[in-house]
């Protein structure tokens, strides 16, 4: 398998340098992530669950769970590993006028939330930051309600002898550090087969993992 897909490269967990809270909110690269963003948002809305407390998971500058607030009576947690992160989202937050958004600072294996709480818990481009998941699915699975909706958004890694033109084109908006950041995520990312071999080992083994628009691996449950 690693023979067709090459070995995933981990990348650092968490995006707490300037430099990458910087690129990730660069205006180079804002138009094209404010597309993805909103097709994420929209993704997460059909999802159905209702409308009561949602956990965005890795929410990094909060722009997701932003829009998702604007499109749902929703209470939104958002949780981040990184302070700095945590910092931007709440800024971001404030200026965006969400009132029932909340922000928190916290890890994705070990949240800080009783079980059985939220009815939707999703999260975009945390997994392949993570280089042991379980903790995540177990924890997602324990703070959700028994009937509780999962939505997970993440690059996908492609196969070894197409990963050139993979990052070429999936990469062309990205410029400078951000085109780095992208590559290294790239490489960072789990392949469609891997994450399935990990869900079985979680409690959410029943996720449904699927590949869309060439360069996402999707998680719904
Ligand atoms: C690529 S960013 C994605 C941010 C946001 N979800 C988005 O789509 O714009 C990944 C985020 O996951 C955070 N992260 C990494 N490991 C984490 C962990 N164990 N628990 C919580 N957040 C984590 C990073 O700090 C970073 O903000």
């Amino acid at each position: 398998m690693s023979l067709l897909y090459g070995k995933r490269i981990a990348e650092p967990e968490v995006m707490n340098e300037t430099m990458e809270v910087e690129a990730y909110t660069a205006a180079a690269a804002a138009e094209h992530l404010d597309r993805l963003d909103s097709a994420c948002a929209a993704a997460i809305i059909n999802m159905g669950a209702r409308p009561n407390w949602w956990l965005d998971v890795g929410c990094g500058p909060g722009r997701i769970a932003c829009k998702v607030h604007s499109l749902t009576s929703a209470r939104i947690v958002g949780i981040d590993l990184a302070f700095n992160m945590v910092k931007k989202a709440k800024e971001s937050t404030q200026a965006f006028g969400a009132t029932s958004l909340y922000l928190v600072q916290a890890d994705a294996a070990a949240l800080p939330f009783k079980g059985g709480v939220f009815d939707l818990v999703y999260s975009n481009s945390l997994l392949h930051h993570l280089s042991h998941p379980v903790g995540f699915f177990e924890e997602a699975v324990r703070v959700m309600q028994n009937r509780g909706k999962f939505f997970l958004r993440d690059l996908v890694r492609p196969l070894r002898w197409k990963l050139r033109k993979h990052i070429n084109f999936h990469g062309r908006n990205y410029l400078g550090s951000m085109r780095q950041l992208f590559e290294a995520s790239v490489r960072a990312a789990y392949t469609i087969d891997e994450t399935r071999r990990i869900l079985r080992t979680t409690p959410l083994l029943d996720g449904y993992v699927s590949r869309e628009d060439g360069s996402y691996l999707i998680i719904r449950r």
